[in-house]
């Protein structure tokens, strides 16, 4: 058996034969001991503006439950703006870990902060000190940790919420669990894990402490705890119905300070809250406009023939395919920055990168951030000798020699992203291999295994051994191509190093209070704990940042590459705020229908909770085989994620959407009706990129979204199934495919009869839909396609819309055209500014929900005046198509009159 198959298959079989009894490690504390802690009263109070400080004084004897308790703490709150408060707990008389402002800036403060006006309140109670945070209308206690004694030891704190009965509560990833958590019985751990299967109930990838409440009728708030140590966060509940027993939500942490963003959100919109902790992450990366359209991948491409033929299939079948990705096959020894001369030979390449390029079509390579460790003279590997030169290699304890793991590669060393050369040396070694004039050109980057990921268990007393043990590098199993094969034959330093400061007499490797890591202790199968980075920073506290400190610098490292213009990065492992420069698409799932439908509470929770919008699942599934079926589904259900990919592992089955006819049509169907909808959608990303509006949006529902604020996506999301039940708010719906109106009436309703190549969507009433009015082969050639504008009036007979459109490109635009559309009594009127040349025009304009036909249509566009236009009537349906022809270049009204 090939090296590779071997490791899946232990590691399928692994997850299969232990997957669901995943056994809980962590430390189990009966919580009447939590609750018998002694708390602290609150000193010394002062009120200086916006801002309380206190001194917290331990209140009784010790605890002492995982260390010793700290005697003395720093209270500071503050009304940083009229929705937000910060509050943070820190030790008196020692520096604590706290997340560095260098990886995450903090927020901006309203210096003119009214407390008075302050939608939400912080009020106290001195002994024991406990705090509640209130919606100031309403005194609805939002959060209050009243009952439950704070615990501040070196290794462990603790602090705990009272929440109503059955909270809904949203957040708290990675995970794959429902978007709306289970209150009864939820931990929620947080600490970066190689997480194959994306197991439910297991600590994931990426690192997002922050959750958003919604209330019945009392709006929706968010609590955000910035700290990147290694945590379980306990929801426990009596119930899931309003007269069930109180929710708790506990926080149980390894290390740094205790520091929370409250944010009011809203009392009406859910949205609102969005924004607000977009206002605290920072706001999501624009992304060039092609990157939206649809990428193939998969892990197991055995040569650059195989690269070749899939862009010549997908061709073939006349299904749009904007960008080719290559994982790590491509890599001589698995090395990256390599290519391997026998198999990815660097002049076949290259040619594919122009074939690509001449067809308006893109390509990514994968990189991982672990290097071969490949020292001693005659070696010849440039990337590690750099490296070595500069010293910018993760260290081990005793802070000189590298710290070891074992990656792809075999004994690998880690880039240190807090080493002052580190960026100098990422975006040279970018610079060297995807150099456009002599290496590989490519579009976008795609990172993975920075959570950071190794193979080596713990304890990893012995890498070498343990990359032989497992065969690392694992050798090619087949033989080289031709490498003259004809392709495309339809075209033809030093620096001062500190020891960590705060951490003497602590265990670094085990702490007391064990996290409910799945991979079991904390630097299993991961870089060590006590790895020490060049700032003096340990692992132990920065290990949830690592993902996202790579995406930054390799997002730096494609800026340089490409200045001026926007990066597409796509990484597995993110913290809170990565959504400002990468992308993420939501690792190692498997190609089962409970991951088609688990995946969309993922992308629910990146785009409309974690503000990394740019995200998408494994299309048809990473792990085992998928069926003809489920890829069908899938690939239309992934025309609906913001970032498109169909991807696959290394021993599966083949899954190019051109290789079932069913799954060719679902995708072609899909991806038609997704490029028409393109610039619609980079509209609303536009539009989040500026405020943080959340760009797909639900409450409580999983299986359905919003694609955008107007597209109602429910798939079918059964085997075998033809229907689907699904639910339509109390609004006026349109059907996408036939434009006719239904009526919601906040209720279930069965969808029947859907053919495996349809996705149901429907309009919400009350939006005009820019649309391109046909779909294309790329974005290059969609962006010449006239629009059609679609005006779908809501209940009251009013309908609104807006299309943003630019280069796609730029980061900063000199000219953009931003257009918006008004619908009331049978009138269209369009205005806005128009300065970007779109360079096509609107050709037609459908009415929906008009109750007979017109005696006339007329088109004023103020210059040339006056003109009737044709148009059509269709009263079975109610639809008035009416046929355009103007410029977007200025504004105009389009009226008909019965
Ligand atoms: C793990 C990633 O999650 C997967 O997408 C990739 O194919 C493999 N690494 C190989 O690079």
């Amino acid at each position: 058996m090939p090296p590779a198959l071997h490791l899946w298959g232990i590691v399928t079989a692994l997850l299969f034969s232990f997957g669901a009894l995943h056994v809980s490690r962590a430390t189990q504390v009966d919580p009447a001991i939590l609750d018998a802690c002694p708390g602290y009263n609150a000193t010394n109070v002062k009120v200086t503006g916006p801002t309380l400080t206190a001194k917290l004084v331990l209140a009784g004897t010790p605890c002492n439950v995982f260390g010793n308790d700290t005697k003395a703490l720093n209270l500071v709150a503050t009304y940083e703006t009229e929705t937000r408060i910060h509050l943070k707990i820190t030790d008196a008389f020692n520096t604590r870990y706290e997340v560095p402002e260098s990886v995450f800036p903090r927020p901006v403060r309203d210096p003119t902060v009214s407390v008075q006006r302050a939608e939400i309140k912080f009020t106290y109670t001195v002994a024991p000190f406990s705090f509640n945070i209130s919606r100031a209308r309403t005194n609805e206690v939002l959060f209050t940790t009243a009952g439950h004694s704070l615990i501040f030891e070196p290794q462990y704190l603790r602090l705990k919420t009272t929440l109503p009965p059955a909270a809904n509560i949203y957040g708290l990833g990675e995970h794959t669990e429902p978007f709306r958590l289970d209150s009864t019985n939820t931990t929620r751990t947080l600490w970066s894990r190689d997480a194959f299967g994306i197991p439910t109930g297991t600590n994931l990838y990426s690192n997002h402490p922050v959750y958003f409440e919604h209330r019945a009728g009392g709006g929706t708030h968010a609590v955000f705890l910035l700290s990147s140590s290694g945590m379980d966060v306990k929801i426990r509940g009596g119930g899931n119905s309003a007269s069930s027993s109180p929710t708790t939500l506990e926080y149980n942490v390894i290390g740094g300070v205790l520091d929370f963003y409250f944010l009011a959100g809203s009392e009406t919109d859910p949205a609102e809250v969005a924004r607000q902790y977009a206002q605290v992450v920072g706001t999501p990366a624009e992304v060039p406009y092609w990157s939206f359209g649809l990428h193939q991948c998969r892990y197991g491409y055995q040569n650059y023939i195989d690269v070749a033929n899939v862009i010549t299939n997908y061709s073939a079948a006349g299904i749009p395919l904007e960008t080719m990705w290559t994982d790590i096959d491509y890599m001589f020894k698995r090395r990256i920055f390599t290519m391997d001369p026998d198999y990815f030979p660097t002049s076949r390449m290259r040619e594919i990168i122009n074939y690509l390029h001449k067809h308006d079509q893109r390509y990514v390579l994968m990189t991982d951030p672990a290097i071969a460790y490949l020292p001693g003279p005659g070696q010849g590997y440039g990337p590690y000798d750099r490296g070595t030169q500069l010293d910018v290699w993760l260290k081990a304890s005793n802070g000189t020699s590298p710290s070891l793991g074992v990656v792809w590669p075999g004994v690998t060393v880690y880039p240190d992203w807090f080493h002052p050369q580190i960026s100098s040396y990422w975006n040279e070694e970018f610079n060297l291999f995807f150099n456009p004039q002599t290496g590989f050109d490519i579009d976008g980057a795609w990172i993975d295994m920075n959570d950071p990921a190794s193979f080596c268990t713990y304890p990893c007393d012995d890498p070498f051994a343990q990359a032989a043990a497992q065969n690392f590098p694992p050798p090619r199993t087949s033989p080289p191509p031709n490498p003259n094969a004809r392709i495309f034959s339809d075209s033809t330093l030093t620096h001062s190093k500190r020891a960590a400061p705060n951490h003497v007499g602590e265990d670094l490797l085990n702490p007391p209070y064990a996290i409910n890591n799945a991979a079991g202790v904390l630097s299993d199968r991961t870089a060590y704990t006590n790895a020490i980075h060049a700032n003096g920073l340990v692992e132990y506290d920065t290990h949830n940042l690592y993902g996202t400190m790579m995406s930054v610098a390799t997002h730096d490292a494609m800026l340089a590459r490409r200045p001026g213009l926007r990066t597409f990065v796509i990484t597995r492992s993110t913290f809170a705020g990565a959504g400002r420069k990468v992308g993420k698409w939501l690792g190692d799932n498997l190609s089962t229908w409970e991951h088609y439908r688990l995946s969309i509470a993922g992308m629910l929770g990146m785009a409309s909770v974690f503000q990394v919008p740019m995200i998408g699942s494994d299309i048809c599934g990473f792990g085992l085989n998928t069926t003809e079926m489920l890829c069908a589904r899938w690939a239309m259900l992934g025309a609906f994620y913001p970032f498109m990919r169909n991807h696959n592992s290394d021993v599966s089955i083949s899954q190019e959407f051109y290789r079932w006819p069913l799954v060719t049509q679902a995708a072609k169907n899909a991806l038609n009706i997704r490029y028409r909808l393109l610039d619609y959608f980079y509209t609303t990303f536009h539009q989040a990129s500026i405020d943080g509006s959340p760009e797909t949006s639900t409450f409580g529902l999983d299986l359905q979204f919003f694609f955008g604020d107007s597209i109602l996506v429910s798939p079918v999301t059964e085997e075998n199934a033809t229907s689907v039940s699904i639910y339509l708010p109390k609004d006026r719906f349109y059907d996408f495919a036939t434009l006719a109106p239904i009526e919601g009436e906040g209720q279930q309703v069965t969808l029947s009869n859907v053919n495996f190549t349809t996705i149901p969507l429907h309009i919400r009433g009350g939006v005009v839909l820019p649309l391109r009015v046909a779909g294309a082969m790329t974005t290059t050639e969609l962006r010449k396609t006239g629009f059609q504008f679609v005006i779908a009036p809501g209940l009251n007979g009013t309908a609104v819309g807006g299309l943003y459109v630019d280069d796609g490109e730029r980061i900063m635009q000199r000219k953009t055209t931003s257009v918006k559309m008004e619908f009331a009594g049978g009138k269209l009127s369009v205005s806005g500014s128009f300065a970007f040349d779109v360079g096509v025009k609107l050709v037609s304009v459908v009415f929906l929900d008009v109750g007979c036909a017109p005696d006339v249509i007329s088109v004023d566009s103020g210059k040339e005046g006056k003109m009737n236009v044709p148009f059509s009537y269709d009263p079975v349906t109610k639809v008035l198509w009416v046929q355009t022809d103007i410029g977007l270049t200025h504004g105009f009204e389009v009226a008909f009159s019965s």
